[in-house]
C-alpha cells in the first residue's frame, strides 16, 4: 500500500490510471489500490477498529486460535511470504506457532514504505522469525521469494484480510492462477474470504456512523490533489455505499453533489463531472462457504481446510498447489 507516490515512474502510472478511469465513457472509476497512501492506511487501521466492521477482528480471531493447526498442515522447512502485510499485526500469532517450531522466514511483499516499515516494527520481538520486507508489487514479490527458496523448501503465501474480494470473480480466479504458476506442487496458500450477511450489516460496515469509511474514500480524491495537483472539491462529494445481490459486492463510489469541472494538471487532464454523477472506488466481494472451494479446483488448488469464525462470518481457507 503506496505511502504517496514520489517517483516519477510512479506518478505516471498514476496519471494514466486516473486519466483512464475518469476518461471512459459510462462509469468513471478509480482504482482501489490508490486509497492506500500514508493517510489511507492509517484511516484504514481505524476501520478495522469499527464495531461495524468485522473483517478484520475476524480474520485475527480464526488465526489465533487455529495457527496450530494450520502450522501442522504446512510441513517445514517453510518460507512465508505475505500479499498485502498491512501492519502485520495480524499475523503475529501465525509467525509465533512457525516459530515454536523452528526459525522461519516470514516475507512481507507491500508496495507500501510505510507499512512495511510498521510491520517489521510490529513483529521483529518474534523470536526465530527472520524477516525480509519486499517494497512490490505481489506478484513480482512472490517471484523473488520464489526464485530464493532452497530445494526442500516449501512456501506458505498468506493472502487474508479477504483483499480478494476486492477483486471481480473472475479477475480474483486469473490473480490465484498467477499465484500458482509462481509455486509449486505442495506449496501452500492461506486465503482470507469474508462471507456473504445480511445486507444491512454489510451496508454498515462500509458505511460507519463516525464517517471513517466515507474519509477513506473521500482520500482517493485527496491523494489526487496532492499528487496529482488536481482540484476536485472534497466537500463536493458523498460518500456512496451499494450492495449489488447479483454480484455479491459491495459498491463504494463518491458522488457529485453538483456539476464540476476538475483539472488535473500532472495528469494533462481535465473532466467534467455532473451532479449526480459517481466515481466508483472501490468492490468488497462476499462469498459463500462453498465458493473457495470451487475458486481453488479452478486455479491449480485444492482446498483442504477451512476454519470460519463463531462471531462474523468470515473463512480462512487452506489451498494446496496441485
Ligand atoms: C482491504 N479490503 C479487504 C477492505 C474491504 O473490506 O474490502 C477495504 C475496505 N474498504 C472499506 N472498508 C474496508
Amino acid at each position: 500500500m503506496p505511502t504517496g507516490t514520489t517517483d516519477e515512474s510512479a506518478v505516471a502510472e498514476f496519471a494514466a490510471d486516473v486519466r483512464s478511469g475518469l476518461g471512459r465513457p459510462g462509469q468513471k472509476e478509480l482504482p482501489s489500490k490508490y486509497l492506500y497512501d500514508a493517510i489511507g492506511s492509517a484511516l484504514f487501521e481505524v476501520i478495522s477498529l469499527l464495531p461495524e466492521y468485522g473483517v478484520t477482528r475476524a480474520d485475527e480471531r480464526v488465526l489465533r486460535q487455529h495457527a496450530a493447526e494450520i502450522v501442522a498442515r504446512v510441513p517445514a522447512p517453510v518460507r512465508v511470504a505475505e500479499l498485502g502485510s498491512g501492519t502485520g499485526r495480524k499475523t503475529r500469532s501465525l509467525l509465533e506457532a512457525f516459530a515454536r517450531r523452528e526459525p522461519t522466514s516470514y516475507f512481507p511483499i507491500e508496495i507500501s514504505r510505510a507499512a512495511l516499515r510498521m510491520c517489521r516494527r510490529e513483529l521483529s520481538d518474534i523470536e526465530s522469525i527472520h524477516i525480509v520486507g519486499f517494497e512490490r508489487e505481489y506478484l513480482d514479490g512472490l517471484r523473488e521469494v520464489a526464485a530464493g527458496r532452497e530445494p526442500e523448501e516449501r512456501i506458505l503465501v498468506l493472502f487474508l484480510g479477504s483483499t480478494i474480494g476486492n477483486f471481480d470473480r473472475p479477475a480474483g480466479v486469473e490473480f490465484l492462477e498467477q499465484v500458482r504458476e509462481i509455486l509449486e506442487a505442495g506449496d501452500a496458500l492461506l486465503l482470507g474470504t469474508d462471507l456473504e450477511k445480511p445486507v444491512a450489516q454489510l451496508v454498515e460496515g462500509y458505511d460507519d456512523p463516525l464517517g471513517i469509511t466515507a474519509a477513506f474514500n473521500r482520500n482517493l480524491l485527496a491523494r489526487v490533489n496532492r499528487e496529482l495537483d488536481a482540484d476536485f472539491d472534497l466537500q463536493g462529494y458523498d460518500h456512496v455505499v451499494r450492495y449489488d445481490p447479483e454480484e455479491r459486492r459491495i459498491e463504494m463510489h463518491l458522488r457529485a453533489r453538483y456539476t464540476q469541472t476538475v483539472t488535473i494538471a500532472k495528469a494533462d487532464f481535465t473532466v467534467m463531472i455532473r451532479e449526480g454523477e459517481t466515481i466508483w472506488t472501490e468492490s468488497s466481494h462476499k462469498y459463500s462457504r462453498w465458493e473457495p472451494y470451487r475458486m481453488a479446483k479452478q486455479s491449480g488448488f485444492g482446498c483442504v481446510a477451512q476454519w470460519v469464525d463463531e462471531e462474523w462470518p468470515f473463512a480462512e481457507n487452506l489451498l494446496i498447489a496441485e
